[in-house]
């Protein structure tokens, strides 16, 4: 493993930190977490359960409490009443329910269960904790331009402790899938499109989420999703078929769900996509052998919201039986939505076509989780009215998602540096569709947040400015449609103003599940906008909003300063203010490659050479790129500016080449020459110049964020061992080839930083 050291005591956190907490007691704990205990009298509550309460425990509903919140999230499905759903909670038909509506509701259905039900046994309550509860935090994306996976682990850990105090015990999250096609509008919630950020980050979320502990009433289970190569839908369309080697499936897929499950997360969620023909929720060897048998994994897997059913669209299962048939044999646990396990896995039991064994296990792994929970001990232990409301939106828990939101933001250019804006003496018009009112703050895949309780940004503006006259709002358009007279009010604001900041971008509801874009620019009414503007020839700041990379035309991506601001919640104007007018220096990298257009999708950086590379520099015929664009980032993955000027100087290395068992370091001195204190993200890529399979341009390998004042220079230490260099060979296993690889040292994926290279000795 790649292991990180640095010179002074300057790190924030970055992938050496983390690799030190993977080999921390704290870790530990954590693995002793993904053991799973099955206490004595589950057995003995199995051996008195009859086929329909067996399979009543593996039967999972959308709440039904609360005018049918939970089914608005999901496609529309026949629902049940709220009264019926606490008699099947009596009836013992139901092991649980998610997206509910808090103690209240589940102090109703726990006292059907366990007092009203033949066998007691508790219900447990799930929901999407997605980005937080109440308090909503930077969309999961947006976090991971942080660099920083201790700062996901304490949003994570912020958020299990509001909706643990609602009464939630399990939330479905975190989602894993690497996504490398911005067209999708999944990647919102997941970590982007490298590899080793991916599984970093799905570590520290489970570990925020999860704790030491199931049994404390601070936390939460985790559920890894979605498994598996969710992300890699074709074209980006949602829920589209995935087929791929398991080469590209075992290298880039699946590492962040297994750093998921090594952290301790006990259950999982089947994806919706097939993967080489075999639909996720019926993939045997996906569910039974690989994360069974390989990876020794304990907990359980649930469908994905009528996931087994749809394997009938999908042209694997012949009816409502057969799919749960395959479902179940698969290794699905646990049946979201459909219904189908409670009406078909007794009768699938009786008649022989599964057997009443692998249901007992089933129902096992499931109750064994209710009690590491500690809901057989005390099945109203998270369910408590005035918990609930006394965590929720703490002022604590607001600054956390301030500085998440700061740190979330990514500047993308800042020529002659427009900003930081000055808090007084300039006139601001601040124009845009965002730029005021309680609407897409909290962004996508919120439960229970609220815009309302959100700070947009002329609120976060005008808290930071020294007169409030200084500050003139014009919407100028809507999200997607033009709105009248708009632009000419916008044009007016700008020839007021000494500077504009355009709030302009995607709306909450452009990304998310079902969401997928063939486009994705700025949509065109707001384009339009930006060209008005631009032409009254103030300065323009452009405030990004946006659950995805990209590609920016036009006066957009020609205004002098861009920040790529996502969705940053509860705090979102406060967060931006922060940056805009320098409280703080901006210090997100991006997660994501920017392509130049969309048509480069899918586009990351970590891509393979081809045989027809096109040289730095004019395009040349017969190359790998498209007609007129070189096929490059606009703004590569890593990318990120400061208020410092960071130089990257004086590459070192151990030695020219390592052995097998040897390790080599490489250095850096990183200077911040400006005027500002600033954090930077050092990366480390290596390539492996010539190999049996060929290998990506550049792989990230390490980072270090680093906090630099102005004139104080760093030296920046990186120690690879060869380990490190292995990649998953053509029989499927981890191979090390001896070679020469080429280092970086450098502030993104494209910037050629410092450099050198060594060689691995056979
Ligand atoms: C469908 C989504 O794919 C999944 O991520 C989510 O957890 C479930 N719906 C439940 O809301």
């Amino acid at each position: 493993m790649l292991d990180t050291r640095i010179a002074r005591r300057t790190a924030l956190m970055g992938a050496g930190a983390v690799a030190a907490w993977l080999a921390s007691p704290a870790r530990a704990l954590m693995q002793a977490v993904g053991q799973v205990q099955s206490p004595a009298f589950v057995d003995e509550l199995i051996s008195r359960m009859t086929l329909e309460e067996k399979a009543g425990q593996l039967s999972l509903m959308a709440s039904a409490w609360g005018g049918g919140v939970a089914l608005s999230l999901n496609p529309a499905s026949a629902g049940a009443n709220f009264q019926q759903q606490v008699e099947e909670a009596r009836q013992g038909r139901l092991t649980g329910v998610f997206n509910g509506n808090g103690a209240t509701m589940a102090r109703v259905m726990q006292t059907a269960a366990v007092k009203e039900s033949r066998m007691k046994i508790p219900l447990i309550f799930a929901a999407d904790i997605i980005h937080g509860h109440r308090t909503i935090f930077p969309v999961p994306l947006a976090e991971v331009a942080s660099f920083e996976p201790e700062l996901a682990r304490r949003t994570a850990a912020a958020a299990a402790y509001e909706a643990a105090g609602a009464g939630i015990d399990w939330t479905f999250s975190p989602m894993v899938d690497v996504a490398r096609d911005a067209r999708w509008g999944r990647g919102v919630e997941g970590g982007g499109e490298d590899v080793l950020l991916g599984r970093l980050f799905a570590a520290a979320r489970v570990q925020g989420f999860q704790g030491g502990d199931l049994k404390s009433v601070d936390h939460l289970l985790a559920c890894i999703k979605h498994f598996a190569a969710y992300g890699a839908a074709e074209s980006g369309l949602d829920y589209n078929t995935v087929d791929m080697s398991q080469e590209r499936l075992r290298e880039i897929y699946l590492p962040p769900y297994k750093a998921g499950f090594d952290a301790g997360a006990l259950s999982a969620m089947a994806s919706f996509n097939e993967i080489n023909g075999v639909p996720s929720t019926g993939n045997g060897w996906l569910m039974n052998d690989l994360l069974r048998g390989e990876w020794g994994f304990q907990g359980f897997v649930v469908s994905d919201y009528t996931g087994d059913e749809e394997m009938i669209a999908h042209g694997f299962a012949k009816d409502g039986r057969d799919a749960a048939r395959l479902a179940f044999l698969a290794g699905v646990d646990m049946s979201m939505q459909s219904g189908l396990y409670r009406e078909h896995l007794p009768d699938l039991v009786r008649s022989g076509a599964v057997p009443q064994a692998k249901l007992d296990q089933s129902v096992r792994r499931v109750l064994a989780l209710k009690a590491m929970l500690g809901l057989f001990d005390d099945p109203f232990r998270r369910i408590d009215v005035k918990r609930e409301s006394a965590r929720s939106m703490l002022p604590q828990t607001r600054l956390l998602a301030r500085e998440a939101g700061r740190k979330s933001i990514v500047m993308l250019k800042n020529d002659g540096d427009l900003l930081p804006l000055p808090r007084s003496g300039k006139k601001i018009a601040l124009i845009g569709p965002f730029a005021s009112g309680p609407h897409d703050l909290v962004g996508p895949w919120v439960v229970y947040g609220d815009d309302a309780k959100a700070v947009d940004l002329a609120a976060g503006i005008r808290a930071a400015l020294a007169s409030k006259d200084s500050l003139i709002v014009a919407p100028g358009s809507g999200v997607e449609e033009p709105l009248a007279g708009g632009i000419a009010q916008a044009v007016a604001a700008a020839r007021a103003a000494d500077v504009v900041v355009l709030a302009i971008g995607e709306g909450a509801n452009m990304s998310g599940e079902a969401q997928s874009r063939t486009e994705i620019v700025v949509p065109e009414p707001q384009q339009r906008l930006a060209e008005a503007v631009a032409a009254v020839g103030k300065p323009v700041v452009v405030v990004l909003k946006h659950g995805r990379a990209l590609a920016l035309e036009g006066a957009v991506a020609n205004a002098q300063a861009i920040l790529a601001t996502w969705f940053l919640g509860t705090e979102t104007g406060n967060a931006i203010a922060d940056i805009l007018f320098g409280a703080a220096s901006p210090s997100g990298r991006l997660p994501v490659s920017f392509p130049r257009s969309s048509g480069q999708e899918p586009f990351y950086y970590a891509h393979k050479s081809t045989g027809r590379p096109n040289p730095p520099g004019p395009l040349e015929p017969y190359k790998a790129h498209f007609r007129g664009i070189p096929n490059s980032a606009l703004y590569p993955f890593g990318h990120g500016l400061t208020y410092g000027k960071i130089d990257y100087a004086a590459f070192t290395q151990s030695a020219p080449s390592i052995p097998m068992s040897g390790e080599i370091e490489f250095t850096a001195r990183i200077t911040n020459r400006g005027a500002r204190a600033a954090e930077e993200v050092v990366q480390l890529y290596v390539h492996d110049r010539v190999a049996s399979l060929t290998r990506p341009v550049r792989e990230l390998k390490a980072f270090r964020k680093l906090a630099l004042a102005p004139g104080q220079p760093e030296v920046v230490r990186f120690t690879i061992r060869p380990a490190a260099l292995s990649f998953v060979g053509g029989e499927n296993k981890l191979v090390v080839e001896p070679g020469t690889f080429d280092v970086w040292i450098a502030p993104s994926a494209e910037s050629p930083g410092v450099s050198g290279s060594f060689d691995l000795l056979a």
